[in-house]
């Protein structure tokens, strides 16, 4: 790979540059990449705004190259202020959910994308685009939104100014657009975060707090 351009290395993938319309996604500790490519051209074919998938490969994606920059990158920047940036989180998960399910047969499944905060959607010149699909899964819409809150007050009981701030005020205008998750929710996005292999022990440990700092905000 050496002769590629390393654009973003994240903690489970590295993305290179291929040419001025791709990038080639690799996850680093190998792993199957067609459901997640699958589960991409269905929420693509229903309007929802994601990179094209060219190739998936096992552990490779090749995928439309996206320009602009994260959501996080461009609130850092202040390109995009809290209020905008809860508006957008907001809007995606109404679209997300407002497609069927590709399986679920409850009357509640929807598409979830499990992962849905400022580093995983981009601002381009095409609109806001949301990647990772990783975690993606099929339940209430609730869990989602669930999940959202609960990684940004993951990060706002961390340390580290700025980015602690803008996520705790991120959090806030967040929760007073979203529909406030269900306690049941909440309670398995915790689960869900803890088994996440993603998280660092440091991090597991300040779940109890970032639920806890949720709860508050919800009530
Ligand atoms: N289609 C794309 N076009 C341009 N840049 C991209 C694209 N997909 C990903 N990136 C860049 O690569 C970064 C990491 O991508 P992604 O979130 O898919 O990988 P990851 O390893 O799961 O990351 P993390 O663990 O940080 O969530 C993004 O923040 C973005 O900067
Ligand atoms: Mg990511």
């Amino acid at each position: 790979m050496a002769e590629y351009l390393l654009l973003a290395s994240g903690r489970d993938a590295d993305v290179f540059v291929l040419d001025e319309s791709r990038v080639l996604r690799r996850y680093r500790h190998g792993g199957d990449t067609a459901p997640e490519a699958a589960l991409m051209a269905y929420v693509a074919a229903g309007g929802y705004p994601v990179p094209r998938v060219y190739v998936a490969d096992g552990p490779d994606l090749v995928l439309e190259r996206l320009d602009g920059e994260t959501l996080l990158a461009s609130m850092l920047a202040e390109r995009t202020d809290v209020d905008a940036a809860a508006d957008l989180l907001v809007e995606l998960h109404d679209r997300l959910h407002a497609l069927p399910a590709r399986f679920g047969t409850a009357p509640t499944d929807r598409v979830l994308h499990l992962d849905l905060h400022p580093q995983n959607v981009m601002v381009t010149s095409r609109g806001p685009m949301v990647i990772d699909w990783r975690n993606a899964a099929e339940g209430p819409a609730d869990l989602d939104v669930a999940v959202t809150a609960l990684i940004l007050a993951e990060v706002a009981v961390g340390p580290g100014a700025p980015l602690a701030d803008i996520a705790r005020n991120g959090l806030d205008a967040f929760q007073q657009r979203a529909e406030p998750p269900r306690a049941s929710q909440l309670r398995r996005a915790v689960d869900l975060r803890r088994a996440d292999p993603a998280l660092s022990v440091a991090e597991k440990a300040a779940l109890a707090d970032a639920a806890a700092l949720v709860r508050t905000r919800a009530g």
